[in-house]
């Protein structure tokens, strides 16, 4: 057992629970034109933050990495009309691609992408004194994960959830000797999930189209 049957299990639960979408697959297809990593959420993933989203009741998204856009408009698509993402892209690029997948998708009213260093994004979110998120999604450069989390509990409220993607890798983050930044990142969200006493938190190991790796989830308590 290994890649090949993850992989055709996530067809599998694709194929039952994701129905077939012309605008997300048009946003993949845009991305790989463009020459984006495919290194997007899989459909079921993107579906869990959907669902995660509407479970709460979320209003207000905070998304941290955008890349082409098709987490964002997987969580977008949770909110009521009136509802808002905020999301971080660094890479011009990534940006400029994303914002046409908003446009084609028709949900350019209901996300605003933020383009620059997320940090600096962050910092002027908190110096506009930003109405609290309802949740958060952490998927940007690991080794700031740290940075994020910090952000992501100033900027929420009681109630909010935050999530971080790739904390797992392959099982790397059992090496606490290692250097590699990315993994220290995945041990340092985890062990600031463990230590915040204003959270409350698990991880999920995940394998399927996207190999192996894993989401830290974590509510915020108070
Ligand atoms: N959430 C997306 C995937 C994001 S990939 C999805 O599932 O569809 C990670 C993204 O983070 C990349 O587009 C990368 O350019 C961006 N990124 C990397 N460093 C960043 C930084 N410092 N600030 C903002 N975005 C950053
Ligand atoms: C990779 C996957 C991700 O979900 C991500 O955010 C960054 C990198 C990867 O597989 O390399
Ligand atoms: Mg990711």
């Amino acid at each position: 057992m290994g890649q090949s049957v993850w992989k055709s299990v996530d067809d599998l639960i694709a194929e039952k629970l994701v129905p077939p979408d012309p605008v997300l697959e048009s946003i993949l297809a845009a991305n790989a034109d463009a020459g984006l990593p495919a290194i997007d959420v899989s459909p079921a993933q993107g579906k869990l933050l959907h669902l995660l989203a509407r479970m709460i009741g979320a209003k207000r998204v905070l998304e941290i990495g955008t890349l082409g856009g098709y987490s964002t408009v997987w969580l977008a698509r949770a909110l009521p009309t009136e509802g808002k993402v905020m999301t971080l892209e660094l890479d011009p690029q990534h940006a400029e691609v994303a914002r046409s997948n908003f446009e084609a998708a028709g949900l350019a009213d209901r996300i605003e992408l933020r383009e620059g260093p997320a940090l600096k994004s962050l910092e002027a979110l908190g110096a506009e004194k930003a109405e609290p998120f309802d949740l958060v999604f952490i998927d940007a450069d690991k080794p700031n994960n740290l940075n994020y989390l910090r952000w992501a509990m100033r900027l929420s409220r009681p109630g909010s959830v935050i999530i971080c993607d790739n904390v797992i890798r392959d099982g790397a983050v059992l090496d606490a000797r290692g250097r590699d930044p990315n993994v220290e990142g995945a041990r340092a969200a985890l062990s600031f999930m463990a230590e915040e006493p204003r959270l409350d938190a698990t991880a999920i190991q995940t394998v399927g189209v996207k190999g192996y790796d894993g989401f830290a989830i974590a509510l915020v308590t108070q």
